[in-house]
């Protein structure tokens, strides 16, 4: 590559690499995606993290481009004037010329400049639009598909605005990387036209394989034998799958965020990816080692306190042995697991019932459906116990000044007559208050499909109604967190903290970033070997259980065996003491450098480099080297651990039923040393590589 230098980088325990810089003040970068700042799911967590490393290299020659929506743009964007004479001339031009684009910088780290398209204000430019895709590309889009006729829309402002910066870029050449089926009209346009841009188009799903998955069929191993476009055909989404396959195919460089979804889309998409680009996070480090240990115990005690509302009536069970679990993201009923995790809890409550457990587990759902705003019951819940809580404050001052005069006095109070008559009518009256005659409700929510919705009509098929025996009890919050909330008023990465274990057991999950990002808090999670997160640590890391990654297997097991094995793995949790969840804790930790973007962040810099140099060739060679790869990194098993004949469920810790707080102190200190000895066993990883007994392939498996 012209101009090129290489610098060899390292991160934590991790193998060294190397990194071929690009002459990025002759370039510029254009990322394209429905999710800037606009949170739908993942792809906005791919982006928004991602930007902090991408803006720290392109600096100034870095912009984003997404749908503008007047209510992100307040809370996210400050507007600003591009200073980019080739960016503001097309913002001017299009501004001219009937559009609204908003430009700012979106205010997360990296605070990156963005260029925002109002999509309603071009709509009278649709049927225009539609002619012009046809006449590029043959593929029509139905009147009625709102979101396809949008996202029309979007690729055409796009490509418009690429054609105003590429005529005005001085010889500066351009990168556009498109994401998803719904940038990818962007990217097809802007090929059909011509345009002197490398392109890249990065995929984060399949949309045959998300539909075929969420109709229960047999995906994976099936995948060679779809009749693609007739599936495509019969779920009414052919205009859609020709907008993604299309854009794929016209892409100089191809990518996908694992090596699942990459074998995935060699058969739905019929190009096999460039490159797999995982996806990572930024990974705070804290200066004091268990500062995240602090956060879990202070976040806890607030997800405790909502409990104790939620419950309040019916708290006969001891917070200090109830353990929180969660499964979050958007509502795909199947695809995201829910279906297997409600029948391994209603498993799960069986057994904590017949062993006479005095744990209780919480499960909460945080998955997003349509709502008529909080539930009564669920609000009253939370006034009842603010009340209680007042009242007890009235009385403790009242209390406090009666033994204050006392002391005053020289004299120690008479306990008998400290509280009078009044007193304890209004403790009895408090009392009184908490009585219910319902039972705590499942969902905080009024839902508005309440008879049909899976997790209801589920929750009511296996009778997880919050009964006073139940040792499961289930809430389920229809909605994304917020801390502005008046329910839960903490925001998603507080929430996450404060519990003990996130549980996605996913069918369809080509990432998943939910127990990814559990994983960079220091919170165990259960994750599956069909997920991209799940096969990429299963890959890198000797015994992901030990280090409170359990990975449930979802692909060559049925679904009943996977729904056992996934109770086993929710039972051994709930037997392990506070102690071993601590030692759990560290562990799961110190495997975020893994998931750092300063160490994925490469993957991507590398499918620059090769859309580079396959749109410009005589400007840019690319060595002929082949893409990095993490293969051969194995994180050993933890030292103290020791290794187990039956594999790596049971050399998790195990149970004790000893709750020994005292002992946190020792344990840290004996954890750090640990880590630390485990820091230096990563320096010769290959020796700890494992082979999967009996590891079946998947067809077309790669390697
Ligand atoms: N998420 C969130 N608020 C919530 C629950 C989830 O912001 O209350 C985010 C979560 O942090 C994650 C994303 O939603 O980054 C879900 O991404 P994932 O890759 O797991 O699934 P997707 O929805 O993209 O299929
Ligand atoms: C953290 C805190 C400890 C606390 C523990 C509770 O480690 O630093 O002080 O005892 O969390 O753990 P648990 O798994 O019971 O919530
Ligand atoms: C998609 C996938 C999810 C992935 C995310 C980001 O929404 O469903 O698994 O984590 O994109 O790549």
């Amino acid at each position: 590559l012209r101009g090129r230098s290489l610098s060899v980088t390292s991160l934590g325990g991790l193998p060294q690499w190397e990194v071929e810089e690009l002459p990025v003040d002759d370039l510029l970068l254009f990322e394209v995606s429905w999710e800037v700042t606009n949170k739908v799911g993942g792809i906005c967590t791919v982006i928004q993290t991602k930007a902090k490393i991408t803006a720290n290299e392109w600096g100034d020659n870095y912009f984003l481009i997404g749908p503008y929506f007047e209510h992100n743009m307040k809370t996210q964007v400050e507007q600003c004037e591009p200073t980019n004479d080739a960016v503001r001339r097309a913002v001017d031009t299009m501004n001219k010329h009937g559009c609204q684009v908003h430009f700012g910088r979106w205010l997360i780290e990296g605070s990156p400049y963005v260029v925002l398209f109002d999509i309603g204000y071009s709509a009278w430019n649709l049927d225009r639009w539609k002619g012009d895709f046809w006449e590029a590309c043959s593929v029509g889009i139905p009147y009625d598909d709102r979101e396809a006729n949008d996202m029309l829309i979007f690729g055409s402002l796009t490509a418009w605005f690429l054609k105003e910066v590429t005529d005005h870029a001085a010889g500066k050449h351009v990168i556009a990387h498109f994401h998803e089926w719904q940038a990818g009209t962007g990217l097809i346009l802007s090929r059909a036209r011509k345009l002197p841009i490398a392109t890249m188009f990065t995929t984060h799903a399949t949309l045959l394989g998300r539909y075929l998955c969420a109709a229960n069929i047999d995906f994976y191993n099936q995948l060679d034998k779809f009749n693609i476009d007739k599936e495509a055909g019969e779920r009414q989404i052919y205009h859609r799958y020709c907008m993604e396959r299309a854009a794929v195919h016209c892409a100089h460089a191809f990518t996908t965020v694992s090596e699942i979804t990459a074998i995935e889309a060699e058969h739905m998409l019929k190009r096999k990816p460039d490159v797999i680009t995982p996806n990572g996070l930024n990974v705070k480090k804290f200066s004091a080692v268990h500062e995240f240990q602090n956060l879990h115990a202070m976040n806890k005690a607030r997800i405790q306190d909502f409990v104790r509302g939620h419950f309040y009536g019916h708290l006969d069970f001891d917070l200090e042995k109830t353990l929180f679990f969660f499964i979050a993201g958007r509502y795909e009923f199947s695809n995201k697991g829910a279906d297997i995790f409600l029948e391994s809890l209603s498993r799960l409550n069986f057994l904590l019932r017949m062993h006479k457990s005095d744990v209780t587990v919480v499960v909460f759902f945080i998955m997003p459906a349509k709502t008529n705003n909080f539930n009564v019951e669920t609000l009253k819940g939370q006034a009842v116990r603010k009340q209680l809580w007042d009242t007890v404050h009235c009385m403790k001052e009242k209390f406090g000044k009666k033994l204050y005069n006392s002391l005053l006095r020289g004299e120690i109070p008479d306990m008998a007559n400290i509280l009078d008559r009044d007193d304890l009518t209004i403790m009895k009256r408090a009392i009184f208050s908490t009585q219910r005659q319902s039972l705590p409700p499942v969902t905080t929510h009024n839902m508005i499909e309440d008879s049909t919705d899976p997790i209801l009509s589920t929750i009511r098929r296996i009778g997880l109604f919050n009964n006073r025996p139940d040792r499961v009890k289930v809430i389920l919050h229809p909605e994304f967190l917020s801390s502005t909330s008046p329910l839960l008023p903490m925001d998603y990465e507080e929430f996450v903290r404060g519990c003990h274990l996130g549980v996605f057991p996913s069918y369809y999950e080509p990432w998943g970033y939910t127990p990814a990002e559990c994983t960079v808090m220091g919170i165990p999670s259960v994750t599956t070997n069909l997920s991209g997160f799940g096969c990429f640590m299963q890959e890198h890391v000797a015994d992901p259980t030990a280090y409170g990654i359990y990975i449930v297997d979802r692909r060559f097991r049925s679904p009943d065996d996977s729904c056992n094995q996934l109770t086993q793995f929710l039972y051994g949790f709930c037997k392990q003491s506070r102690r071993q969840r601590i030692i759990q804790r560290n562990r799961t930790e110190r495997l975020s450098d893994l998931l750092d973007w300063r160490y994925l962040g490469r993957y991507y810099q590398h499918a620059r480099h090769l859309t580079l140099s396959r749109a410009f060739p005589d400007k840019f060679h690319m060595q002929p080297t082949s893409p990095p790869t993490t293969e051969g990194f194995m994180y050993p098993r933890p030292s103290s651990v020791p290794p187990s004949p039956l594999g790596s469920q049971a050399s998790s810790p195990q149970s004790s039923d000893v709750e020994d707080e005292d002992e946190d102190e020792d344990e840290r200190y004996n954890e750090e040393e640990e880590a630390e000895r485990d820091r230096l066993n990563i320096k010769s990883p290959l020796s700890l590589r494992q082979v999967p007994r009996g590891k079946k392939k998947l067809h077309g498996e790669y390697k």
